[in-house]
């Protein structure tokens, strides 16, 4: 894996025009986008497809939870459209999950990403939805779950990056949104870290948004990034 590849940009706009915007602009220096639901909603499938096709990884995050039949269908789309990584929600059930990585199975270079508990999320709004455990208590319990369901990894706050890291050892993906550079505002991220926290703890990646896509000049923010990670 090339030390850029672990740093993955995500692309949340609401068209292909200010997508490929940013994508044009960072240029050689990011070659790994998220896609999420806004984005593949408002500029469809083609934008993947032409994304792959420029040398691009894509991270297509779906956020699935639905029948395992659907999840394998969405699955397949995923891998069709040539995407390196989709997510299914862990809450969803060992049956989804498995459903998903057996899908994905067609695909060798797509990996099945579990959510545990979204990083806006605390406590108490898990007490809220009726889980009466700790977020960290949750979010090990569904990465266990994801892991036993064959799942190739986990998105992870960079907080929880460590424990999961032991948890489930040296092959599984974490992949850590609610990265934020030191002294940058934290947004709404419930549980942030710097990139650096983030990979030391044992991050396979790190997720970031606004602070490259909406900066004066995202080429020197994602530089930033990566000098915090000194790669
Ligand atoms: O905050 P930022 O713009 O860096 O967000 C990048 C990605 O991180 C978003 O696309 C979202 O999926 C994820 N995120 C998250 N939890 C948040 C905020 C963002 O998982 N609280």
């Amino acid at each position: 894996m090339e030390s850029t590849d672990q740093i993955i940009v995500a692309l949340d706009f609401d068209s292909r025009r200010a997508a490929e915007q940013v994508v044009d602009l960072l240029g050689d220096e990011c070659r790994f986008y998220k896609v999420g639901l806004e984005l593949l909603t408002a500029a469809g499938p083609d934008l993947i497809r032409s994304l792959v096709a420029k040398g691009n990884e894509v991270f297509l995050d779906l956020k699935l939870f639905e029948i395992p039949n659907s999840v394998a269908g969405a699955v397949r789309a995923a891998g069709t459209l040539g995407a390196s990584m989709v997510t299914v929600h862990a809450m969803g059930g060992t049956d989804i999950m498995a459903a998903a990585v057996t899908a994905a199975r067609d695909f060798p270079r797509l990996r099945v990403l579990a959510l545990t508990v979204v990083t806006s999320m605390t406590g108490s709004d898990l007490a809220d939805i009726g889980v009466n455990a700790s977020t960290e208590e949750q979010v090990l319990r569904l990465a266990r779950l994801a892991d036993d369901a064959g799942c190739h990894g986990v998105i992870a706050s960079p907080q929880e990056a460590a424990h999961l890291r032991h948890a489930l050892g040296s092959d599984s993906l974490i992949v850590t949104p609610g990265v934020t550079l030191p002294g940058v505002s934290q947004a709404e991220h419930a549980r942030p870290g710097t990139p650096r926290a983030a990979m030391a703890a044992g991050a396979s990646h790190i997720v970031v948004g606004r602070s490259v896509t909406r900066a004066e000049d995202p080429v020197a923010a994602l530089r930033l990034i990566r000098a915090d990670l000194g790669v």
